[in-house]
């Protein structure tokens, strides 16, 4: 049976929850074996899967149709499915046309990236029967205006406005948010004021879950390996072994390590 939002927010309680980006059924079957909790269709697979150099050229039927291929290998897993860029910023109409979509392909919840300018967007599909979990801090789809993959917040002003982005967000009733690529010392006041389920990937330990690339947990992207990665099959084994090491390490708050996240500026 699917874990429901309910389970989830149950299992935090007790441990943190381990994440993983998921493209098709085969890995959506293992990582289901290997306890993960939650499988992401990110739009990563822009890049992962398709070749591309950012999420940009992602489409709503390319997520649809990974998003089918995971819903029929997972069993447990709680199934999230971004919504790639241009496919929500213009209306909450166009995100719930787009999300319904995603939902029907099999994805439990719908993600999207941005602050205090898509609350309204996510009191809307909310108030129309589709969860959703928003992104912040680093937001991979606004790479042009940012000018790079870069850490967000690391000033006092970007700071209070991934804060109030993430405030925003889950006042519009977000279940779910990811905090991406900020100094740990403000995902951990966003943790602090929370009121959804909180995942970090290059954020903090004190975040309820954690979420990696599965490419770059296999240590098989190509290109420079961001600091917030551990390629957990380094020291060899199976893929399976290498997933279990990290839904355990994820579990028990051992990963990320100072190591995996951002210092605050001096
Ligand atoms: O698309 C994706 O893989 C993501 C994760 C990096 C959180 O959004």
């Amino acid at each position: 049976m699917r874990r429901t939002i309910h389970d989830l927010r149950q299992l935090a309680a007790t441990r943190k929850l381990a994440s993983l980006t998921c493209y098709d059924a085969s890995f959506a079957d293992l990582l289901d074996d290997a306890g993960i909790d939650i499988l992401l269709v990110g739009d990563s697979l822009g890049m992962v899967i398709q070749g591309h150099a950012s999420t940009l050229p992602v489409t709503v039927g390319d997520v649809a149709y990974h998003t089918r291929a995971v819903a029929r290998g997972a069993r447990t897993a709680w199934i999230v499915a971004d919504m790639p860029f241009g496919s929500y910023q213009a209306s909450p109409e166009q995100a719930l046309r787009n999300a319904v979509e995603l939902m029907q392909a099999g994805a439990d919840m719908v993600k999207l990236e941005g602050g205090e300018e898509m609350a309204a967007t996510v009191a809307f599909l909310g108030a129309r029967g589709v969860p959703v979990c928003g992104h912040v801090g680093l937001t991979p789809q606004h790479v042009q205006t940012l000018g790079g993959y870069r850490i967000q917040g690391k000033d006092a002003a970007g700071a209070e406005r991934v804060l109030a982005g993430a405030r925003a967000i889950e006042d519009a009733g977000a279940a779910m948010l990811v905090i991406e690529a900020v100094p740990h010392g403000l995902a951990e006041r966003i943790v602090a004021q929370r009121r959804s389920l909180v995942i970090g990937i290059g954020a903090s330990a004190a975040c309820d879950g954690q979420v990696l690339v599965l490419h770059d947990m296999l240590g098989i992207s190509p290109g420079k390996r961001p600091r917030f990665v551990k390629d957990f099959l380094a020291d060899g084994g199976s893929i399976e072994a290498a997933v279990r090491r990290y839904v355990d390490a994820v579990r028990i708050g051992a990963f990320p390590g100072p190591e995996h996240v951002y210092p605050d500026e001096a």
